[in-house]
Parts: C-alpha cells; sequence; structure tokens
C-alpha cells in the first residue's frame, strides 16, 4: 500500500530531540510533522520558527510545519526560511485563504489547508489548483492524545471525492488520534498521510514499535 507517516514531534522528549528523530528516520518515516500552536487560535502554546531550523539540521526528512495560529500570512517566510519543506495553514484562520495558499508557495513551500471537525469540506472544490495538502483534523487541534473523531471519516471520503473529481495530486493526511486501531479505517476512507504523536513517541516499544505498528496494520 502506498502511505506516508508523519511523527509529531508534539510528543517528543524534546531534551533528546536529535535521538528521537534519528529513530523516526531509521523506522522509515515520511516527514516530520511540527505542531506550532499560539494560545490564541488554539488554547496550546507550542513551537515557534527556531525549532523547525533545529529540525532542519537534524535531519534531511521534509519539515510538514502545521500552523495552528492566528494571522499565519505574517510568519509563512520566516517558517519557509528556516525550513519548512510543507505550511498547513488552517481554514478557519484565513479570511484569504487563496491568497494565503498562493503566498505558501510563493514562499518556496508546499502548500497546505486544515479544516478543523467542524469545517466542511465545501471549500476544497475552489482551492484545489492551489493545494499540495489537505488536513483533515481527526480532533480538535490543541493537543496530542486526543481521541479519534469517527465522523471525520466522512469528510476524509468527502474530501477524497474532491481531489479525485479535480483529478488533483494533493496529499491527503488525516492528525489526530491516530494509532493502530484507527489507521486503516482512515486509509480506506482515501488518506494517505498519517501524523501520529502519541502512537509513534509514547508507543510501549518505543519509537520503531509505533511506527512499524502503523505500517503493519497498512501492510496487511
Ligand atoms: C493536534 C496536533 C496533532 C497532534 C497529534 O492539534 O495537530 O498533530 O500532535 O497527536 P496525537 O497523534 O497524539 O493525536
Ligand atoms: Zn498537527
Amino acid at each position: 500500500m502506498q502511505f506516508r507517516i508523519s511523527p509529531s514531534i508534539l510528543s517528543a522528549d524534546l531534551s533528546n530531540l536529535g535521538e528521537e528523530i534519528r529513530a523516526c528516520e531509521k523506522a522509515g518515516a515520511d516527514a516530520i510533522h511540527i505542531d506550532v500552536m499560539d494560545g490564541v487560535y488554539v488554547p496550546n502554546i507550542t513551537f515557534g520558527p527556531n525549532i523547525v531550523a533545529t529540525c532542519k539540521e537534524l535531519t534531511n526528512l521534509p519539515l510538514d510545519v502545521h500552523l495552528m495560529i492566528v494571522e499565519p500570512e505574517k510568519h509563512i517566510a520566516e517558517f519557509v526560511a528556516k525550513g519548512a519543506d510543507i505550511v498547513t495553514v488552517h481554514y478557519e484562520t484565513c479570511p484569504h485563504i487563496h491568497r494565503t495558499l498562493q503566498q505558501i508557495r510563493q514562499s518556496g513551500a508546499k502548500a497546505g489547508l486544515s479544516l478543523n471537525p467542524g469545517t466542511p469540506v465545501e471549500p476544497l472544490a475552489l482551492l484545489e489548483q492551489d493545494l499540495d495538502l489537505v488536513l483533515i483534523m481527526s480532533v480538535n487541534p490543541g493537543f496530542g492524545g486526543q481521541k479519534f473523531i469517527p465522523v471525520s471519516l466522512e469528510k476524509i471520503r468527502q474530501a477524497r471525492q474532491i481531489l479525485d473529481r479535480a483529478g488533483s495530486k494533493a496529499d491527503l493526511q488525516v492528525d489526530g488520534g491516530i494509532d493502530a486501531s484507527t489507521v486503516l479505517a482512515a486509509y480506506e476512507a482515501g488518506a494517505r498521510n498519517f501524523v501520529a504523536g502519541t502512537a509513534v513517541f509514547k508507543h510501549p516499544k518505543g519509537i520503531s514499535g509505533g511506527i512499524q505498528a502503523l505500517k503493519d496494520v497498512l501492510n496487511a
């Protein structure tokens, strides 16, 4: 099966980030997902551009930067300058989403658009030409370790349909509560890129065990 695993360092041991990222590489991760939260759009505060620069020094894997911040357009250039390969913004934070997606591409990164659980998929149909990645949130953004919201599967199906109908090559990513018990349903609904924090970094068998557990389910 064709799929990509993007571990979210939100759940990593930051005192040991280099080792943690190397373990992801060794286990065959496809990208490193970096969750940027501002305490305004979401209740939590996490990372800024400097951690992207740090990750860039630590790995050649693509850096997938998920911006959960208000006015993301003010910060896109800096995140790309620090090494972001993909920048994903939230539809809910962008009054001029078409312009913001174009701004991401012009800055030299791939453009991602994220939809919260309560946001319908319809805007995708109008934006598909400007998208390299669609992120369907399967939890309300803000924290790792939350439970997968089952109705997200319907959203993934709808997004898949829109992208397929348009002949879009955009990656379809799902983020939140992805583990060995939810990943296959998300794949069957049409997702091909799986963000996982807890299921990778807090797995009882370690990082490689966590990544392998996801791959085993998908390859079975
Ligand atoms: C949530 C973040 C996620 C989070 C996923 O707002 O966008 O990327 O790290 O964590 P898990 O996999 O633990 O649900
Ligand atoms: Zn995320």
